[in-house]
């Protein structure tokens, strides 16, 4: 939005000098300084839409760049806590346009997240997204070390999910994230924080509030072993 200010901005600036003096330039109306603002709670933050421009792969290809120092090295690991690096490659464009939105934003939070997504324009996340979604690999499980009982389990307890997120973890909207071949302890991570509020989404947090920590392994479990998502070096 201020980008496009910006373009406005200057295009109006340069309307006269192109035109010559009998063109008018079309003015914003004034601001006017309301009264008093009337009183406001926080309100939840409005859900995020995945960005209407079409995404450049090749662009996207040479932006992300930047971000192969932790997302294209297989392995690789948040120090504290400590959790893998999610896995992009064969991830959703929509869903990760709303994922950078939110980083931006500061509605999801994770300080190395929030500065690389703020240097990013929306045309720069369409084509970063468009590259992710994109490139082609090995279908993969995640690194996980739960026990075959766990996973398991959490196919048992998966059956609230599947609706969403797919019968093996492959979404059936581009909307919403595959879990399929996710790291274990990525997965974990982020249901935690839906549990303990410091993520926020309408769907996923009441649906995660009620469970225990036992069944959040379990599902995460059961997500990560199967072979969709792959590492993008
Ligand atoms: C210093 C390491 C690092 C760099 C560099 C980095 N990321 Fe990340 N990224 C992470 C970590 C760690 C997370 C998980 C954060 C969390 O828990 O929310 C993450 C999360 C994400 C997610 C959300 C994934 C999901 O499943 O919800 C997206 C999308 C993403 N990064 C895109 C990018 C892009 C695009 C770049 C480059 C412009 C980039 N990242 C650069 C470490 C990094
Ligand atoms: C009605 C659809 C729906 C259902 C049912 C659903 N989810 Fe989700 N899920 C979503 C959406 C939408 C998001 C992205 C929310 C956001 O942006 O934080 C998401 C995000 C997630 C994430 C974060 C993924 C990432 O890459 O960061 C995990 C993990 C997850 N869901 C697990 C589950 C589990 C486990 C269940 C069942 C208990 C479940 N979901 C049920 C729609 C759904």
């Amino acid at each position: 939005m201020f980008r496009s200010r910006v373009v406005v901005t200057a295009l109006v600036a340069l309307v006269p000098a192109l035109s010559g003096p009998a063109q008018s330039v079309a003015q914003e109306p004034a601001l006017t300084p309301t009264a008093a603002a009337p009183a406001r709670t926080t309100p939840p933050p409005p859900p995020l839409m995945p960005i209407a421009l079409a995404g450049d792969a090749e662009r996207g290809a040479v932006l992300a760049q930047t971000c192969e120092g932790c997302h294209g090295i297989p392995g690789a690991f948040n120090a504290s806590p400590a959790y893998h690096v999610p896995k992009l490659g064969g991830q959703n464009a929509d869903y990760i346009e709303v994922a950078l939105q939110g980083y931006r934003r500061g509605t999801r939070g994770h300080a190395t997240m929030q500065a690389q997504a703020s240097s990013l324009t929306d045309q720069d996340i369409a084509d970063v997204a468009a590259h992710f979604a994109g490139i082609a690999g090995d279908p993969d499980p995640g690194r996980l070390s739960a026990s075959a009982a766990q996973i398991e389990a959490g196919r048992a307890k998966a059956a609230t999910c599947v609706a969403c997120h797919g019968a093996e973890g492959v979404a059936g909207a581009p909307q919403w994230p595959n879990l399929a071949g996710q790291h274990e302890s990525y997965l974990i991570q982020a249901l935690e924080q839906y549990k303990s509020g410091k993520r926020v989404d309408m769907v996923m947090s009441p649906l995660i509030a009620p469970l225990d920590e036992a069944s959040l392994e379990e599902l995460a479990a059961f997500f990560s072993a199967q072979a969709h998502l792959h590492n993008t070096d």
